[in-house]
């Protein structure tokens, strides 16, 4: 594919306006974490610490790139703990020791979701004890953490269209055995385990200008404006944003904007918590590829960062050879996949870049 052919394909994506970017700032990025940090930004990443010990040179990379990190599996309730009432907290606490040590917020991640959840828990789990089994979870793990963290995603991805049901709540095993209210409950357990930690509702697909994500919007504003109205101490909103490539022309439009200015409207602070783009329909060379990831990643920020309320940017993962999307959404082509800023070699790609630029373009916040 030649470079017409490939602006053409850009432009058949709604990507065209985007395609130069990340080329005009190759000398000059600084690193992420200082320019989100003069726009009063955060910026960071998920990690493993596994893989700092396959890759010291990646170790080096997230300590000049970030300043908030995300456990990626670390807190997870099956990584806590493998049977009934006993919890390891070793990796999670060495991942805490890391980020304090070198002045890197943490995000908690994630005290209820339907996933990940230890065989011992979805078996006992049941109408009678969903609660108590649920509440004495969060006090467990965010109390073993109070005051240590930034903040906390209390619930994940809790919204499902596709449920059918008029509060759009996504079926799960905690909507079965605790009821409509867990998220309720679940935020007010933590503030009472954790009352410094800012406590966020994490969810996936909110980003997309389409008619799934739409409804999620607006069943999230309908919720959140219930729950609020309750008191319920819910401060801030995490967009997953694991972007397809070829969803481009649904990102980053007028709608979503406007959905940001209304979680700003109520106080929310919002946040890009799994930032990534799946390049599964994108062409197998590697510098076309690198180029459109790099125009979405510039779609999809610029519009984001437009809004006051957009308080920091964390990608899900680095560098390539540290994504789940190979795991998760791998090339037909077996190709590796490139959804992250950095390569393989830990070396900047133009998605860094086009990440750089809208860093330095965007409005700093008060
Ligand atoms: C993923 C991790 O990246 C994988 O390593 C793990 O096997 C599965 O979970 N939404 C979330 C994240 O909230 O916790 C998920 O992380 C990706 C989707």
């Amino acid at each position: 594919m030649d470079r017409r052919d490939f602006i053409k394909e850009l432009g058949a994506m709604g990507l065209a306006e985007w395609a130069g970017v990340g080329a005009m700032a190759q000398a000059a990025a600084a690193p992420l974490r200082q320019l989100a940090a003069s726009k009063g930004l955060l910026f960071g990443s998920c990690l493993a610490l596994k893989y700092f010990v396959q890759s010291a040179v990646y170790q080096q990379l997230f300590l000049a790139q970030c300043d908030i990190a995300t456990p990626e599996v670390h807190m997870k309730w099956n990584s806590l703990s493998n049977q009934p009432e006993v919890y390891a907290f070793g990796n999670a606490d060495k991942f805490v020791a890391f980020c304090a040590t070198n002045h890197i917020k943490v995000r908690g991640h994630t005290l209820v979701w339907r996933d990940e959840l230890p065989a011992w828990a979805t078996a006992q789990l049941t109408p009678g004890n969903g609660q108590a089994m649920m509440v004495d979870h969060i006090r467990k793990v965010a109390g073993h953490f109070a005051g240590k963290l930034y903040s906390w995603d209390v619930v994940n991805e809790v919204l499902d269209p596709g449920s059918h049901r008029p509060d759009g709540l996504r079926d799960s095993p905690w909507l079965q055995n605790v009821g409509a209210d867990y998220i309720e409950q679940a935020f007010r357990a933590t503030a009472a385990a954790d009352p410094h930690a800012l406590l966020v509702w994490n969810e996936n697909y909110l980003e997309l200008s389409n008619g799934f994500g739409s409804a999620k919007r607006t069943a999230m504003l309908n919720l959140l404006d219930r729950l609020l109205a309750r008191g319920v101490p819910i401060h801030g909103v995490g967009l997953e944003a694991h972007l397809r490539g070829e969803q481009a022309s649904a990102l980053g439009d007028a709608s979503y904007e406007a959905f940001l200015g209304e979680l700003g409207r109520r106080g929310i602070k919002i946040f890009i918590t799994e930032l990534d783009v799946q390049d599964a329909t994108f062409p197998a060379d590697a510098g076309a590829r690198d180029q459109a990831v790099a125009g979405i990643y510039s779609k999809f920020l610029t519009a984001s960062l437009r809004q006051p309320a957009v308080r920091g940017v964390v990608t899900w993962g680095l560098a390539d050879s540290f994504s789940w999307i190979a795991g998760y959404r791998p090339r037909k082509d077996g190709l590796p996949v490139r959804p992250l800023p950095f390569d393989a070699n830990c070396q900047p790609k133009a998605a860094y870049y086009a990440i750089a630029e809208t860093l330095e373009s965007a409005p700093r916040r008060a």
